[in-house]
């Protein structure tokens, strides 16, 4: 698999495309944590509308571990999947009680927290604390389909999750995952061939300079 030009997709897109979310701001691992488990089964705009005024009640992992169930349940309406909501609440106990409420930058110490899997362990390692390693999700999945497996119907994640690894700019994986999840947003909503999209969107470009100036400072600064 020709991974340079993989990236360079990837990452042209970004530079030109990519989003701007309330979440990719913050390094808290808490906030970060929060944003993930509301991304895993709600829509970006919503978990938009909903992700602050959370972190405003619940600020830390020892405010949401202190708060009645009854209000977290009441904040998190309009989210859906309130099972989530009590995962969240128990997580935060447990990391209170065995952690001293903070979250670690190890992924198996986060996997070994009540609520948190293997993706969410490793999306809160990249984004919180630049720890690379290879996670998939559904936008990412699509990436990785398309491009490396264009026209097949699925692919087992255990196919695809040696390409990632391979794929991962490790110097810098919390830009690289959202780079992947805008590309694989984009793909999505269009739903076209990735190739000529990704062309489409380069000449479009609001910015100036070229692509290849701006990928290179993502990778750089
Ligand atoms: N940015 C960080 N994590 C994300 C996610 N799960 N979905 C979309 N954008 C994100």
């Amino acid at each position: 698999a020709d991974v340079a030009a993989f990236r360079e997709v990837v990452l042209d897109f970004y530079a030109a495309q990519g989003r701007t979310l309330p979440w990719r701001e913050t390094r808290d691992p808490y906030a970060i944590l929060v944003s993930e488990i509301m991304l895993q089964q709600t829509q970006v705009d919503r978990v938009r509308e909903k992700y602050r005024e959370f972190l405003g009640e619940f600020p830390t992992l020892e405010a949401l571990a202190a708060a009645e169930l009854s209000r977290v349940l009441t904040v998190w309406q309009g989210l859906g999947y309130n099972r989530r909501a009590v995962a969240l609440k128990n997580c935060a106990q447990a990391a209170v009680e065995q952690l001293g409420g903070k979250l670690p930058a190890d992924i198996a110490r986060l996997e070994s927290l009540p609520g948190i899997g293997p993706y969410t362990a490793r999306a809160v390692a990249a984004f919180a604390f630049d720890i690379p390693s290879a996670f998939i999700e559904t936008n990412i999945r699509s990436v990785f389909i398309l491009h490396f497996f264009p026209g097949a119907e699925s692919v087992h994640d255990r196919e695809l999750l040696p390409l990632v690894e391979a794929a991962l700019v490790r110097e810098r994986p919390r830009e690289w995952y959202y780079a992947l999840m805008d590309y694989g947003a984009m793909l999505k909503k269009t739903r076209v061939n990735p190739s000529r999209q990704s062309a489409h969107h380069v000449r479009q470009s609001p910015f100036r300079g070229s692509n290849r100036e701006r990928r290179s400072l993502i990778l750089r600064s």
